[in-house]
């Protein structure tokens, strides 16, 4: 047997076309394993060989995917003594596919689904793309949100396809994952086809008509288009570049598009070989370094962790949820309903009137409309989609629902009558959801016969884009509502953390500290835009005065009046903390409740446009002779701050796994993308979890108690342990 017949299949025509049929034996999907780049070696250097034989050339795959990429368990382990060999491991790559881009044959991709990184690089290595109209195909180069650069051609190659300005924008800083038709429409692939086997008869008709190389670039790689770096086109785009960086950091520490820019411009001023050599330079630079290896585990190994259910009971079979009522068709209703029907369920969709529910169902004839304008759905489609959602203020209409979500207002009493309500119209085993941003689920439970088959599901607003939801298990949520609340959001294409019930679950509790970390600041006297600026170059993505402003400064006071009341009705002290005097002057002294009250930290317009910040806050709080701010202390104060008290979820069984604190906070609550998450970047701080006990006891001294490190975090970083699930 052949070495390269181990992942790469050679089968010849009687015409001279040879297709490479990539299907790794011991896998389900192909990747850029050693096997691989063996195979890789030896077919090229077979198709060098026998040139005078060969016609032309199709990659195929025999996978469901066409191609996977590298592989992440090796790329997160790389160290600086490894990194040798991983950087002559990727280079062996590339000299094989310039070895079959100047062939002198025409090469074309058969791309049959997912062709992602280094899959969509292999693509880039042939001379014509043609996809499949199929629901897994997408191309692209999201390395960058992995923290990587793509590195297997990938900035060299798209350079040269789309100019230095558009490569970036396009594929290589936003990370874009395109689907046929918008691949087709940015020329990242030039046919796109709908039955799978036109796929090869069009590779072939594409060898048939293009007798001799189809190479679309000189051999040197000089014809940029947009211009050479010499040429004044060339020099007329880079002054744009620095802000684009901007754009995509925020002043954040991100080296993937810092290396991803300087590659694009450096390999487009030398030819391929040399080029190749830079990009793989600037990528080994970021695989050695610790936000590469942060990004990689909270986004990839964290989320795969999350999603394929490691947390869902396992002996509970799956079952497809047909028909939902979603009771309260307001701003989350509205979002729930739409997410619903998107799956494919049937939605009974009720308010308290038909209008309130018409207009509940307004909203997602709103975004059909959108997605039809821009081309991401067809009328059919959005019609279809719209069809399933029914509205009503009839309880007789939600017969045969198995399964409800209730999003009506924040009122425990109200949340009992309409689960009474409901409760014997809807299927007898229906599974019974709330989606409380704040009450308890064990109080709410109580409301309904089957407390067995209630469960928090607390979505984040806009539903339709945002990603996460958190179950949560009330005291007595069984095992069998864990696992179907679990399978209803993969239904609806969402992540699912699974928390135990608590004052503001998880995601809510630690974005509170935050929030009251950026106000204490204010109330110490620090320039607002310090704070804000701050929060900014941490990385998250909302500003926190102004995040405060959007939530309503009553709002957080009615949840610690609750809280205290809590406390106190259980025999504890109340800990007051620095923030809720700022807020109580805010309101009741300024005036000032946030943004929908028309003044908040911020000033707004008429039309509730935020303006500037206050500059009575600078009268009123900010200390007149005051140092100027430490930005790196008022940063690491808001990461830390939500880091311990994630520490704090995970010591008192809140949270019970390390992915699910990750994932929480990356998709849930903004938590900065470069740290890999709150646990990861305890675990991925400068010295490991001794450092960040230091650094937290530091912070304790000089602000308070909040930031002693929990026993938890003291027993781990003593036994040179880290955050983990293994
Ligand atoms: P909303 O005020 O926009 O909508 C509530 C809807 O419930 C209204 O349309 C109202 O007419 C309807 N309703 C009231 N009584 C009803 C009844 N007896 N039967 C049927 N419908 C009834 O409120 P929103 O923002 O949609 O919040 C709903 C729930 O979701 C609340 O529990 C809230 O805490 C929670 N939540 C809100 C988030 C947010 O960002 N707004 C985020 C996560 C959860």
């Amino acid at each position: 047997m052949s070495i390269e017949s181990t992942t790469i299949r050679w089968e010849q025509d009687g015409t001279g076309v040879v297709t490479l049929v990539l299907d790794d034996p011991d896998q389900s999907v192909n990747t850029m394993n050693a096997a691989f780049i063996d195979s890789l070696d030896a077919v090229t250097a077979r198709l060098a060989a026998q040139r005078d034989r060969v016609r032309g050339v199709i990659v195929a795959s025999a996978k469901k995917s066409f191609f996977a990429g590298g592989d992440l368990h090796d790329l997160i382990s790389v160290t600086p003594e490894t990194a040798g060999a991983s950087y002559e491991a990727g280079m062996r790559v590339k000299r094989a596919l310039r070895v079959m881009e100047t062939l002198g044959r025409p090469v074309v991709a058969a791309i049959n689904g997912a062709a992602l990184g280094g899959g969509y690089e292999i693509a880039l290595a042939c001379h014509h793309r043609i996809a499949l109209d199929a629901p897994g195909t997408e191309v692209g180069c999201p390395e960058v949100t992995l923290g990587l650069l793509p590195g297997g051609g990938g900035v060299t190659r798209t350079v040269r396809m789309f100019g230095v300005t558009e490569a970036l924008r396009k594929v290589l800083l936003e990370g874009t994952r395109y689907g046929p038709a918008r691949a087709l429409e940015a020329g990242l692939v030039d046919e796109v086809v709908s039955d799978p086997d036109e796929l090869l008869d069009r590779a072939r008709a594409f060898i048939d008509a293009h007798p001799e190389s189809a190479q679309p670039w000189d051999a040197r790689g000089h014809r940029i288009p947009g211009g050479t770096p010499s040429s004044p086109e060339f020099a007329a785009q880079l002054p744009a570049l620095p802000a684009l960086l901007r754009k995509k950091t925020g002043g954040a520490p991100y080296p993937a598009p810092r290396n991803i820019l300087a590659a694009a411009v450096e390999t487009a001023q030398v030819d391929v070989d040399t080029a190749f050599e830079i990009e793989a330079r600037y990528l080994t630079e970021l695989v050695t370094g610790q936000i590469t290896k942060n990004m990689i585990q909270g986004f990839f190994f964290d989320l795969q962790a999350v999603n394929s259910g490691a947390r869902r009971p396992q002996d509970v079979p799956v079952r497809k949820v047909t028909k939902v009522a979603v009771l309260g068709a307001g701003m989350m209703g509205a979002g729930i309903a739409y997410s619903c029907a998107r799956a494919g369920i049937d939605v009974v969709l009720k308010d308290v009137s038909v209008e309130a529910a018409l207009k509940g169902k307004g909203y997602s004839e709103t975004l059909c409309g959108k997605a039809v304008a821009r081309g991401r759905t067809t009328r059919e489609k959005a019609d279809a989609l719209l069809a399933r959602i029914t509205p009503t203020a009839d309880t007789g209409d939600l017969s045969g629902c198995d399964a409800v979500i209730e999003a009506v207002f924040e009122d425990t009493a109200l949340k009992h009558r309409v689960f009474q309500e409901i409760q014997h119209v809807v299927a007898r085993d229906a599974l019974l959801c709330s989606n409380t941003s704040t009450l308890p689920i064990t109080v709410l439970a109580k409301g309904v016969e089957r407390p067995r088959d209630f469960v928090g599901l607390h979505f984040f607003s806009p539903v339709d884009k945002m990603p996460l939801v958190e179950i949560v298990k009330g005291e007595k949520t069984g095992e069998e509502a864990l696992a179907r609340a679990f399978d209803l959001v993969r239904q609806i294409r969402k992540t699912p953390v699974v928390v135990n019930d608590s004052r503001g679950f998880f995601t809510s509790r630690v974005i509170g500290r935050f929030i009251d970390e950026g106000v204490a600041m204010v109330g110490e006297g620090v320039e607002p835009a310090s704070v804000e600026q701050a929060a900014a170059q941490a990385g998250y993505p909302a500003k926190v005065l102004a995040l405060m402003d959007e939530l309503t400064l009553t709002l957080p006071r009615r949840i610690r009046e609750e809280n205290r009341r809590a406390v106190e009705a259980d025999g504890g002290a109340w800990q007051p903390h620095p923030a809720d005097a700022v807020v109580d002057r805010m309101i009741d002294e300024f005036g000032r409740p946030g943004r929908s009250g028309g003044a908040g930290f911020y000033d707004y317009d008429e039309q509730g446009r935020r303006a500037g910040l206050w500059p009575g806050l600078r009268e009123h709080f900010t200390a007149p002779a005051k140092q100027p701010a430490d930005l790196t202390e008022l940063k690491e104060r808001m990461l830390f701050v939500e880091a311990l008290d994630a520490v704090r979820c995970l010591e008192e069984g809140v949270l019970e796994s390390v992915a699910d604190a990750n994932v929480g906070s990356l998709l849930g609550i903004g938590f900065p993308p470069w740290t890999g998450g709150v646990l990861q970047y305890v675990n991925g701080y400068d010295g490991g979890l001794p450092g960040f006990v230091a650094r937290a006891r530091e912070l304790a001294t000089r602000y308070g108690d909040r930031f002693t490190p929990p026993e938890l975090l003291l027993g781990k970083a003593e036994r040179g342990e880290t955050f983990t699930d293994a």
